[in-house]
């Protein structure tokens, strides 16, 4: 099943992105977080963002749109800079966006999602270039009700979408509270095109059950757990390797590819590359720790607490520098 790493605004960034692919990979496709329109035009600052990735591992980036207009002028941004394909947000649930009628803010309102979905088929023709554009939509369950879900399956099911990918929650319940598989089970009878999980993945074992469970799923896609557990994607892919060469019991459950040690070793690797980046382009003890502090959030549990804990308070570019050779301490 392919692995997709979930967008995530002000952590998933492009040297993010290009760091992960780089040391722990197994990564099918990384989402980009969402651009969006600023002062009528694309946010120059989301666009520079885009483009971390060389090499196999593809980028795929997203846009958020309250509008037929908003969605044609970034559509045509990222064609204009070669993306041949563009995923829609449909489940931002953060009140700055659903109350200016995006992500969530969208889904109860059908006749919008058709017209932008009346682009998306026509897209070939509104598009400059000769690439055929690939659409995908991220969505959620409604903001308010499933029953936002259902009212425009139909429209999506009607338009040549590359893939949807379902995260069963409402926009009301945020990151939290209960997942509404009862509804994603209908929505994954319903829907014609290729569906892909998304919330609260966290293991290994979890890939497998949804796989065993629903095994028309094209894929799932993972958020927090990746950025808590950087390794996911690749010992998941290491386990379906074994499988198929029967080296090891075809057992689906969780394997520990790396000691420990090796995996505080490439979180060190990892968190360098965003390191050198961050004091190459931003200026300022405030602006770098700003940019690297983030890196370590999820990761909590994985380094010692007193040394997350220096690391969270540091003011101070050199008190960051020494918390971090502190977790150098416990390596071999
Ligand atoms: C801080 C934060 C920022 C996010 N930014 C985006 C975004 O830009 N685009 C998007 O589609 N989803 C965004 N999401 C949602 C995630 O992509 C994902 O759907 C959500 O975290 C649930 O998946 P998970 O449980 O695997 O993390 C964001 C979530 C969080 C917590």
């Amino acid at each position: 099943m392919r692995i997709l790493f979930a967008p995530l605004q002000g952590y998933t960034t492009g040297i993010y992105r290009k760091a992960h692919a780089e040391i722990f990979g197994g990564v099918d496709a990384y989402y980009a977080p969402f651009l969006r329109i600023e002062n009528g035009k694309p946010r120059e600052k989301d666009l520079r963002d885009l483009n971390a990735l060389e090499g196999n591992a593809r980028e795929i980036p997203q846009i958020i749109a309250n509008s037929v207009d908003e969605f044609k002028i970034l559509a045509d941004a990222l064609i204009a800079k070669g993306y041949t394909e563009i995923d829609f947000n449909m489940g931002c649930p953060f009140p700055m966006q659903v109350n200016r009628h995006r992500g969530a803010g969208l889904l109860s309102d059908e006749q919008a999602v058709q017209e932008i979905m009346d682009v998306i088929r026509t897209a070939p023709a509104i598009v400059k270039g000769t690439a055929p554009v690939k659409f995908s939509v991220k969505m959620r369950l409604g903001q308010d009700s499933p029953d936002e879900a259902f009212a425009l399956l139909p429209i999506l099911n009607e338009t040549p979408l590359s893939q949807i990918t379902l995260h069963p929650r409402l926009g009301k319940q945020q990151y939290k509270g209960a997942i509404d598989f009862k509804s994603f089970e209908k929505f994954y009878a319903e829907c014609r095109h290729p569906l892909v999980y998304n919330g609260d993945i966290t293991t290994v074992s979890q890939i497998c059950e949804m796989e065993r469970r629903y095994p028309k799923l094209a894929g799932v896609m993972i958020g927090r757990g990746m950025l808590a557990h950087p390794s996911l994607a690749a010992e998941y892919k290491a386990l379906c390797r074994k499988d198929e060469t029967g080296s090891a019991q075809s057992s689906c459950r969780d394997i520990n590819c790396a000691a420990p040690q090796d995996f505080l070793g490439k979180i060190l690797q990892m968190h360098q590359i965003i390191f050198d980046h961050a004091c190459q382009t931003y200026q300022g003890d405030s602006q770098i720790l700003s940019h690297v502090q983030s890196f370590w959030e999820y990761l909590e549990p994985s380094i010692p607490k007193k040394i997350f804990k220096k690391i969270k308070k540091a003011g101070k570019l050199n008190e960051y520098q020494a918390a971090i050779i502190e977790i150098t301490s416990h390596l071999p």
